[in-house]
């Protein structure tokens, strides 16, 4: 039995919003210790498009009817991405899987995507599911995932949240980035302050008893490997309470200076690619 004897593909517009899919989420999931609210704010943060996102259904029956929905495939076309969409989520039933459904979704979304003018589909990827985005045609381009350090200082002193790049920063000329999650990922995020020091920003937000570090802006100077590696270990773990758990997204850019500067590795996962043609 295959794909087209199990379901059929729609967009998730068909069935109203991607708000929908939550209960869905949690039959493929498992509720786990999930803050009420976590799907609206990811659907926020991922700027994921209804029109774009796929649902399959059991091939006998009609969009509306849940009971019938047996996977989806959320699709987000951040702005600062342009041309590249991102995989926001893509998950099948237990029963449903092995069938072809979750290759179908991607499928079909990229052929949709790609007639649309969208050069490539991203994803974030678990080691774990490296080999069956690989099977789907992705390749991978970078390690990325979360480094951990703890709050060495006092209260975090709430500032107003800064634009992802402030006035008067300018990329390679007067700062450089040390790390970075997305624009669109700073302003969905709740509790934001941005850390000013010498000149320096650190876009933060607290998620839970957690601080998020979304990204760092260091001066350049002719020290600024030295620079860097002081600011995240004595200037920012110093903003926050002692033993506060501090996050921030790892990359190439950054895993030598954050791991001279003490932090850990707490997750890895590869960016992979689709080229759509
Ligand atoms: C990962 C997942 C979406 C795959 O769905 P699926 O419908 O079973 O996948 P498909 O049947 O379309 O598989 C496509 C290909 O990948 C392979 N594949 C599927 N799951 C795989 C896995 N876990 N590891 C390695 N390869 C896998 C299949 O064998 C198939 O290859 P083939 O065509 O050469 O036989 C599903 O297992 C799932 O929902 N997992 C839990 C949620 C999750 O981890 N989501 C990903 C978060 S990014």
């Amino acid at each position: 039995m295959g794909f087209a004897d199990t379901a059929k593909l729609t967009v998730v517009a068909d069935i109203g919003s991607c708000a929908a899919l939550e209960p869905l989420a949690l039959r493929i999931y498992g509720a786990r210790n999930r803050p009420s609210g976590w799907f609206g704010r990811k659907l926020a943060r991922e700027r994921v498009d209804p029109m774009r996102s796929m649902l399959a259904i059991c091939h006998d029956a009609e969009p509306g009817d849940a009971e019938a929905w047996l996977g989806y495939l959320l699709i987000g076309t951040p702005p600062s991405l342009g041309p590249i969409a991102r995989v926001a989520g893509i998950g099948v039933l237990p029963v449903a899987r092995r069938y072809g459904i979750a290759r179908a979704m991607l499928d079909r979304a990229a052929l949709e995507l790609s007639s649309c003018g969208f050069s490539g589909l991203r994803v974030l990827v678990e080691p774990s599911l490296r080999a069956f985005y690989r099977q789907c045609g992705f390749e991978e381009r970078q390690q990325t995932g979360w480094c951990l350090a703890f709050g060495t200082g006092n209260e975090v002193a709430p500032s107003p949240p800064r634009d992802w790049t402030p006035s008067g920063v300018q990329l390679g000329r007067t700062h450089g980035e040390l790390f970075a999650t997305t624009p669109e990922a700073w302003q969905a995020a709740t509790a934001r302050t941005t850390i000013l020091h010498d000149g320096t920003f650190a876009h933060v937000s607290q998620e839970g008893t957690c601080m998020v570090v979304h990204r760092v802006l260091t001066v350049l100077s002719g020290h600024s490997g030295a620079h860097a590696t002081a600011f995240v270990t004595a200037n920012l773990l110093g903003e926050f309470a002692s033993g506060v758990p501090v996050l921030a997204p790892l990359d190439s850019r950054n895993e030598q200076v954050l791991g001279q500067a003490g932090w850990t590795v707490v997750q890895r996962a590869w960016m992979m690619d689709k080229a759509l043609s």
